[in-house]
């Protein structure tokens, strides 16, 4: 190889946008019910936005369509500057880019820990199977649950197996990672070993939505919260704006449910 200090893609040659996610004006209804109103946010790569706001608000919907899960009626999702998918392999590889986490754990019940975080990455990334399995061990270490690899996901504990969900996610290399409300199933001993494992995720810079009633996460590891309500995104603001100086009554009423209970 010559002297030249080597190997740049091409891509690299073009500095990347820091916008991420970008929603921009995206509707969509159930039926009578507008469930998401001319909604516009913008996610910047590295940034981690926590959801927060009423039942019903629209905040899984909200998620839900960013990896394509739900369809939208109108508006524009782009991940990295592109159209989200419609179908087929690239809407594989939009769901490996867009990592998931879920409240109920749905690992595969009939795979072991191991073959659960080894699968996406043979079959979507189409990495071979030894690659595959020493990235995943590596992972399930990262989040604490190594020694478990060989076990299925009923002998886990549930923030055992939320990890293993996260860790699954990870193995596919994601550019950004939702949760929705990923410790409301826990026992409450086992929230903290979850949080750790995403506040960790946070510090290494990953793009993070965090759909979560942890409100000491959001003050800790949130640049920027979103407060939902009715379909529409009400007010955004960074935590410490929004804990200590919330402008709407919606917003002072929701946290004075949950502060003070
Ligand atoms: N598949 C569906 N079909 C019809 N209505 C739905 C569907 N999914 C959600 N909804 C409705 O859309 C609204 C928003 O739901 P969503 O699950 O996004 O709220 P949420 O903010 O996540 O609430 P929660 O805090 O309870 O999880 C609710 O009124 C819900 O009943
Ligand atoms: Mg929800």
């Amino acid at each position: 190889m010559s002297g030249v200090s080597v190997t740049k893609g091409a891509e690299d040659a073009v500095p990347a946008s820091t916008d991420l996610v970008v929603l921009s004006n995206v509707n969509k209804h159930f039926g009578a019910l507008h469930v998401l109103q001319d909604i516009d946010l913008t996610i910047a790569r590295g940034e981690v936005v926590v959801v927060i706001g009423p039942s019903g608000s629209g905040k899984s919907t909200l998620c839900r369509t960013i990896n394509r899960l739900e369809t939208i009626d109108s508006g524009d999702i782009r991940i990295d500057g592109k159209p989200l998918p419609q179908e087929g392999k690239e809407l594989a590889r939009l769901r490996a880019d867009v990592g998931m986490v879920f409240q109920s754990f749905n690992l595969f019940a009939h795979k072991t820990i191991l073959e659960n975080v080894t699968l996406g990455q043979v079959k979507v990334r189409k990495m071979d199977k030894k690659t595959a399995e020493e990235k995943a061990r590596a992972l399930l270490d990262r989040v604490g649950v190594g020694a478990q690899a060989d076990k299925y996901p009923a002998q886990l504990s549930g923030g055992q197996q939320q990890r293993v969900a996260i860790a699954r996610a990870l193995a596919m290399e994601p550019k950004v990672m939702l949760f929705d409300e990923p410790t409301s199933a826990l026992d409450p001993e086992m929230i903290n070993e979850v949080l750790e494992v995403m506040q960790q995720l946070a510090r290494d810079g990953m793009t993070m939505v965090v759909v979560t009633h942890e409100m000491g996460f959001a003050r800790s590891a949130a640049n920027r919260v979103v407060f939902m309500a009715d379909g529409k995104i009400v007010e955004e603001a960074t935590p410490d704006q929004f804990f200590s100086n919330p402008r709407s009554d919606r917003a002072k009423d929701f946290l004075s449910k949950i502060l003070h209970h």
